[in-house]
């Protein structure tokens, strides 16, 4: 096979700040995310274009080396193709070899953001379809220890990972999105660094609606107000969340209680045991204001995104559900970050391009 400089092709790199379009038939990958000491899980491809020449690099089962790589980079290329129906093939291959290749210098922060947003959801959505299967629980437990150890390394990386989840409706997006929030929220809002306990409290988020892989997926996604007896069917979720979470033992209390307790509120008006005040452990109190607020910013079935601000206001005007000052102090969380300053033009430019799809 002949690398790029051999055809002299005279091809810029091509940017590894952002994959290329992704047309169906092939689809980019960094090329950081194949690591060396591994065989390569499918064919790999190098495109040859302008603008798409898919050149066979090495067949699947090839063992890749560091030379490889450099050898790549040399030529410019970071990126590489796999065929679409190798999808899932690559993601078990990512999800394998995770933590390696998000601890690797050549992918870019908010690459390795994105794969680990794809790579967590992906195990959830199984955990989802098959929640009492012990091996997929051990999964989630794994993706977010991947979690704990990325967002330790690179704390800015959750709001790369907040951005991708705006426009997810799927309960498993919700979970994964809650697990990273609540770890870094945990670090940042109540200064935990001990990665056991944030993986616990990761567990927890990520988790947390797992209850509602028994409830009815036609009361979860009905779009229109729910009747008493359909919401008293979705209010059993946290029972059933936790029943699942303990049959599979190992589990710390506080993943539970997250679990649990996550729809409870500091008044006492919450379910489903109406406990309240500092009943409710620092970290559950926490799981609630980042489930609310994870739901409020992201569209659902019955109610459309809110930006950021007006979710906050939203929050604070829902007194007594949460604890005031760690509500304050999650206010302060998300504030001065400076890759959130545009997080509001953002909302408002995804918000025009979901109506272009909608009306289209
Ligand atoms: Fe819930
Ligand atoms: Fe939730």
């Amino acid at each position: 096979m002949m690398l790029p400089d051999e055809q002299n092709t005279g091809r810029e790199a091509e940017p590894v700040d952002s994959l290329p379009e992704d047309d169906g038939s092939y689809f980019p990958v960094p090329l950081a995310t194949m690591q060396p000491e591994t065989n390569a899980p499918v064919d790999l491809y190098v495109n040859m274009g302008p603008p798409m020449d898919y050149v066979l690099y090495k067949a699947a089962g090839t063992p890749l080396r560091d030379e490889m790589r450099e050898r790549l980079l040399e030529h410019g290329v970071e990126i590489l193709y796999l065929r679409g129906s190798d999808r899932e093939i690559y993601y078990n291959y990512v999800e394998q070899h995770l933590r390696a290749i998000l601890s690797d210098d050549m992918l870019p922060n908010h690459i390795a953001a994105e794969l680990l947003y794809e790579s967590s959801s992906r195990v959830m959505e199984e955990v989802f379809n098959n929640p009492r299967t012990s091996k997929n629980l051990q999964r989630a437990n794994d993706v977010v220890q991947v979690t704990v150890t990325s967002l330790l390394r690179n704390p800015d990386s959750i709001w790369r990972m907040t951005e991708m989840a705006a426009q997810d409706a799927y309960t498993y997006s919700h979970c994964v999105q809650v697990g990273m929030f609540l770890v870094a929220a945990s670090r940042n809002v109540l200064g935990i660094t001990d990665p056991q306990m944030l993986t616990r409290v990761g567990l927890g988020g990520i988790l947390h609606d797992i209850g509602k892989s028994m409830v009815r997926q036609d009361i979860l996604n009905k779009p229109g107000k729910l009747t008493t007896t359909e919401f008293q069917e979705v209010k059993k979720h946290p029972d059933f969340g936790e029943h699942i979470v303990r049959q599979h033992g190992n589990l710390m209390p506080a993943v539970a209680h997250i679990v649990l307790h996550h729809h409870e509120h500091y008044d006492g008006t919450g379910y489903p045991e109406g406990l309240m005040g500092k009943e409710l452990a620092e970290v559950v109190r926490l799981s609630t204001l980042v489930d609310v607020y994870n739901a409020l910013t992201t569209d659902r079935p019955y109610a459309d995104a809110k930006p950021p601000y007006a979710a906050l206001r939203t929050m604070v005007e829902m007194d007594g559900h949460f604890d005031s000052q760690l509500l304050r102090s999650f206010i302060q969380f998300l504030g001065p970050n400076p890759m959130r300053r545009d997080m509001r033009a953002r909302w408002h430019r995804a918000r025009r391009e979901r109506h272009i799809r909608k009306a289209g």
